[in-house]
């Protein structure tokens, strides 16, 4: 049997170096399994409308289990250096070894070109349970979890990294969850609308009718065992459609993106809580690294990385939206290049989430340098204004008030607690010392915010949990 699958209209070999330029096998290999399931359910499809015999199908089916059983044992070896071009031809060679020549009825009705579409969105679809279920929601549980255990703790909060409101440690780490939480709404909500299908052919459908498609498929997903099947196959609505699309493609890198954007911030986040200037925070010895020449250097290398990568999120996205950019209807080559963009975004994302969870899950705070960060009494300024604006004064003006009171305060070198109350006066005769001196108080300050809606907060956790 010839090593490819086409060859009979050539009169040449083809050039070595267009064989290397062309292949995709040291990537690909890794929808090996989802491909299997593919052809399985085709066999099955096959047997339906009398391309198979059942005795043939119970061949290809027991020649592919064992191909799949080797691969989940590891025996099956990638790289460029494979003969085959792609791990469609492989698995196809490899049956050929199983069951002889029958493996030429497997294509009946078939193309690589739908094969592929089959593959990768059934690759997308387990990858993105692995990646919610295993990894997304650990992360989130990791942050709620250091949220709980230091709910005491008030930081200073920020806009545009100036002081500027104290709030709790808690709410903005629950920050973060929430992020995740959409990540993870995001991505299963893109994984519902994948529609797995067959029937697509090279592009124009193929001689097998709609109704064995749908026979065939139930068939086969009733009865085919040791798989996760959580999802349908249909016969193709738009063949031409089917074989043309990557949408699918560009929307998950385009959430993971999303994802690894958050990443970026939150290790952004603890970079900065992490320096000396603030010191916030101490980033456990095994989640940092030393210098070669500075002995006291502890680097948070492994934050810089997450912070980092987001850009090759981000370069994997606009190179797939840009591959799919002007490409005619319907199967081109240049589609191949959407895979390495996808599985190394999922790579990514997946590494960048199991760091994130044993930094944070071993993340210490420093609470008495926070304590120290909390004396800025700028950060109380917005509750002086409250005060002012609950004697009824407007609030514009109860703003300006405040801002003198502040440059006065700067330009004298003098607390704003430590003004007599005769000077207090000349800026607004509504100032009590003694009521003033209370305001200076973290807790104070973010229990008299009552906007933050904490029930809902709780029984949404609660929802999600069960
Ligand atoms: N390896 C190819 C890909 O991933 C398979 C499809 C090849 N189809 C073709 N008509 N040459 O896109």
């Amino acid at each position: 049997m010839a090593k490819k699958l086409w060859g009979g209209r050539f009169s040449k070999k083809t050039n070595p170096l267009v064989e290397e330029f062309t292949k995709s096998i040291h990537y690909d290999y890794k929808l090996a399994e989802c491909d299997i399931f593919g052809s399985l359910a085709h066999v099955y499809i096959l047997e339906k409308c009398g391309y198979l015999t059942p005795a043939e199908k119970g061949k290809l089916e027991e020649g592919l289990d064992s191909i799949r059983q080797r691969l989940i044992e590891g025996k099956g070896k990638f790289s460029i250096h494979n003969k085959e071009e792609d791990i469609h031809t492989w698995i196809q060679n490899e049956l050929y070894k199983e069951v002889g020549d029958l493996v030429l009825k497997l294509h009946t009705a078939r193309s690589r070109n739908d094969q592929v579409v089959f593959a990768t969105k059934l690759y997308c679809k387990y990858a993105i349970e692995d990646l919610c279920d295993g990894c997304i929601s650990k992360l989130a549980i990791a942050l709620n979890t250091l949220a709980k255990q230091n709910k005491e703790i008030i930081i200073p909060g920020f806009t545009h990294l100036q002081h500027a409101q104290p709030v709790r440690l808690r709410d903005y780490l629950y920050a973060y969850e929430e992020m995740l939480r959409r990540d993870y709404r995001r991505l299963q909500y893109i994984a519902q609308n994948i529609i797995i299908t067959l029937g697509a052919g090279a592009l124009a459908g193929t001689p097998i009718g709609v109704n064995e498609y749908r026979w065939g498929a139930e068939a086969f997903l009733k009865e085919v065992k040791n798989w996760k099947k959580e999802f349908n196959i249909e016969a193709t609505v738009n063949s031409i459609d089917t074989v043309s699309d990557r949408d699918f493609v560009i929307e998950i890198i385009s959430a993971l993106s999303i994802l690894a954007m958050h990443l970026s911030r939150l290790a952004e986040d603890l970079i900065i809580w992490a320096t000396k200037e603030f010191d916030f925070i101490e980033i456990d010895d095994a989640y940092c690294t030393g210098s070669s020449l500075m002995p006291q250097k502890k680097n948070p290398d492994a934050l810089e990385l997450i912070r980092g990568y987001a850009g090759r999120l981000y370069g994997n996205l606009v190179s797939v939206l840009t591959m799919m950019k002007g490409l005619p209807l319907t199967y081109n080559r240049d589609m191949q290049l959407d895979k390495e963009p996808l599985f190394n975004s999922f790579e990514i994302v997946c590494s960048e989430l199991r760091v994130l969870e044993g930094l944070i899950k071993t993340l210490k705070f420093n609470k008495k340098k926070i304590e120290e960060h909390l004396r800025d009494e700028s950060l109380y300024a917005t509750d002086l204004v409250y005060y002012l604006v609950d004697k009824k004064i407007p609030f514009k003006e109860a703003h300006t008030i405040i801002g003198k009171l502040i440059k006065y305060s700067l330009d004298n070198g003098i607390e704003i607690k430590n003004i007599p109350e005769d000077k207090l006066k000349v800026f607004s005769d509504k100032f009590v010392k003694k009521e003033i001196v209370t305001l200076f108080d973290p807790r104070v300050s973010v229990e008299s915010k009552r906007s933050i809606n904490r029930k809902a907060r709780t029984a949404l956790e609660r929802a999600r949990q069960e």
